[in-house]
C-alpha cells in the first residue's frame, strides 16, 4: 500500500478517471454512490484501504476458487516473470508452462476432448467458439449453417458476439444487441414457470419442445450450435430441473446442432466435480473455460475442442491453410504458470471435496434459517453455489418491483454485517459462490448475516 497517497486524493482520481464497468456512471462520478479500493486478501477475506475487512462469499465474481493470499501461485508467477514474462504461442512456438498446463487440462477434460485453444476472458473463449463453429461447418461445405441458439437468462460475456448471446436484458439496451443470428430459447428457470402445474421434468420437455420448434421454424440447416451454461450463473444460479440436459441433447443431435458448454462458472470444481459437463451428463463439442483455471490469480481462459471437431479443423487448414486466428495473449506464460500451480492446488489440498462437502453444508444451513421467511421464495444451489431468491408473496409468487432494489439493499445491509454477497443482475437474488476452501464456521457466519438483513430490511 502506497502510504504517501492518501484515501481522499485515491478517492478524487477514482472518481474523476477511473471508468469502472458495469457501474451507474453518472452515478458513481456525482459521488451518490461510493468506491471501495481493496487493498489485500487472504483465504476467504479481503480488506480496504479503510481497514474494513469482508468475507468474500462471492470469491470475487466467483473466480478466486482456491481462496485468496496462495503463495504457490504468487511464486510461480513470480519466478515465470523473472524467467520468460512473455513469448507468443503462433506458429508452434510454447512455454513449459502452456505445454503443460494443456496436458493437465486434457487429462481433467470429459473423454475425447484433447485440444486446448487460449485466451485471456470467457467473453474472448466464446467469441473464440463461435469462430471455430462458423469455421468447422465451413470446412463440412455447409454454409448456411451458421445460427447460434442460446438461452434467456444465459450469461456469456459481454462482447458483440457474447453479448448478444447472453440473454440478459441490461447486456442488451442501448448497445444495438443482439447480432442477427443469435436467437433466444427459453431459460430452465422452473421457480419462475408460468404453468404451477408441471412438474420438473415436464418442464424440462416443454423446454426441449420449446427449443425444437424454434429450430425448425428456422430450419435446422440455419442452426449451427446450442450455447449454455450447466447451471445458469449470473442469469439467477439456477441448476438445470431434472432431466433437462437429456433432452436438450436429444433435441441437438436429431438435428445435428453443436453443443458449447460455458463452464467458465462451473469448471475445475465448483459443482464439487470437475467439470458441470459430467456432473449433468452432458457430451459438448466444446467446453468454455476461464475463472477457476487460474481461480483470477492471473487472466487467462480457453476453449477445450472435442476431437470430433478437431479433426474438422486440422482438415480445414490442410486445405486453406494455417487457422486466421490468435491473440498476442493467446497461452500467456504468466497465465499458464498461474494455471499450473492453480490446478495442483486444488489436487493438493482437495479443494473440490471441501466445495462438494461445505457447499452442502452452505445449501443446507441457508434452508434451515430462511425457509420460513415469508419473503424467501426459493433457495437453490449445487455444490459451492448457492442463491436465495426474494418475493413479494410466496404463493403465485409474485416478484418485487425492480425499483425497489431489494436484493441491493439486503447485499448492502450484508456488507455492514462484514459478508459480501452478490445481488444478481435480474430479480431480487442474493448469489452466493464462495472459495472452495470455505469452512462450516464461515458458512455459518454467511447464513447468519443473510438472515439478520433480509430481517433488517424486509421485516
Ligand atoms: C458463464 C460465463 N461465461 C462467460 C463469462 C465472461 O467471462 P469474462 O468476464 O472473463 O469475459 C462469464 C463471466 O462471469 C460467465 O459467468
Amino acid at each position: 500500500m502506497n502510504k504517501a497517497l492518501s484515501n481522499d486524493q485515491l478517492t478524487q482520481w477514482d472518481h474523476d478517471h477511473f471508468f469502472h464497468p458495469s457501474t451507474h456512471l453518472g452515478q458513481f462520478a456525482r459521488r451518490e454512490m461510493g468506491n471501495r479500493i481493496i487493498t489485500g486478501a487472504n483465504g476467504v477475506h479481503i480488506t480496504d484501504r479503510e481497514g474494513r475487512r469482508s468475507l468474500d462469499a462471492f470469491a470475487g465474481l466467483y473466480c478466486v476458487n482456491v481462496g485468496y493470499g496462495r503463495t504457490e501461485i504468487a511464486d510461480a508467477i513470480a519466478a515465470q516473470a523473472h524467467e520468460l514474462a512473455y513469448y507468443h504461442s503462433y506458429v508452434g512456438h510454447g512455454t513449459e508452462a502452456s505445454i503443460t498446463l494443456s496436458k493437465m487440462i486434457a487429462d481433467r477434460a470429459p473423454e475425447g476432448m484433447n485440444h486446448v485453444y487460449y485466451g485471456q476472458s470467457g467473453s474472448d473463449a466464446n467469441e473464440t467458439n463461435i469462430k471455430l463453429v462458423w469455421y468447422y461447418n465451413n470446412i463440412l461445405g455447409r454454409p448456411q449453417k451458421k445460427k447460434i441458439i442460446s438461452r434467456w437468462r444465459g450469461y456469456h460475456g459481454s462482447g458483440l458476439m457474447t453479448g448478444s448471446l447472453t440473454g440478459l436484458e441490461l447486456f442488451h439496451k442501448k448497445f444495438d444487441l443482439p447480432l442477427a443470428g443469435v436467437l433466444h430459447t427459453e431459460a430452465p428457470y422452473y421457480y419462475r414457470r408460468t404453468d404451477r402445474s408441471m412438474s420438473e421434468q415436464d418442464f424440462s420437455n416443454h423446454c426441449a419442445a420449446k427449443l425444437e420448434a424454434m429450430i425448425e421454424a428456422e430450419g435446422a440447416d440455419t442452426i449451427a450450435a446450442f450455447i449454455g451454461e450447466p447451471v445458469l450463473g449470473t442469469g439467477g444460479i439456477v441448476p438445470p430441473p431434472v432431466g433437462y440436459w437429456e433432452a436438450i441433447q436429444a433435441v441437438l443431435q436429431k438435428h445435428d446442432i453443436l453443443l458449447i458448454a460455458d463452464e467458465v462458472v462451473t469448471g475445475f470444481g465448483r459443482l464439487g466435480t470437475m467439470f458441470g459437463s459430467t456432473h449433468y451428463g452432458m457430451t459438448p463439442d466444446i467446453i468454455t473455460i476461464a475463472k477457476g483455471l487460474t481461480s483470477a490469480y492471473a487472466p487467462l481462459s480457453g476453449s477445450i475442442i472435442s476431437d470430433r471437431m478437431w479433426e474438422v479443423l486440422e482438415r480445414g487448414t490442410d486445405e486453406f491453410g494455417p487457422i486466421g486466428h490468435g491473440w498476442t495473449y493467446s497461452a500467456h506464460p504468466i497465465g499458464a504458470a498461474a494455471g499450473v500451480a492453480n490446478l495442483k492446488l486444488l489436487d493438493d489440498l482437495d479443494l473440490m471435496s471441501n466445495a462438494k462437502t461445505v457447499g452442502a453444508y452452505l445449501n443446507r444451513a441457508m434452508r434451515d434459517a430462511l425457509t420460513d421467511h415469508p419473503n424467501v421464495g426459493e433457495i437453490r444451489g449445487e455444490g459451492m453455489l448457492c442463491a436465495v431468491e426474494l418475493v413479494k408473496e410466496r404463493e403465485t409468487p409474485t416478484f418485487f418491483d425492480a425499483s425497489d432494489k431489494i436484493a441491493p439493499q439486503i447485499v448492502g445491509n450484508m456488507l455492514e454485517h462484514g459478508v459480501i454477497a452478490r445481488a444478481m443482475p435480474q430479480g431480487d437474488i442474493l448469489g452466493f459462490a464462495p472459495p472452495f476452501s470455505l469452512t462450516r464456521d464461515q458458512a455459518d457466519e454467511v447464513v447468519a448475516a443473510t438472515l439478520a438483513s433480509i430481517t433488517e430490511i424486509l421485516g
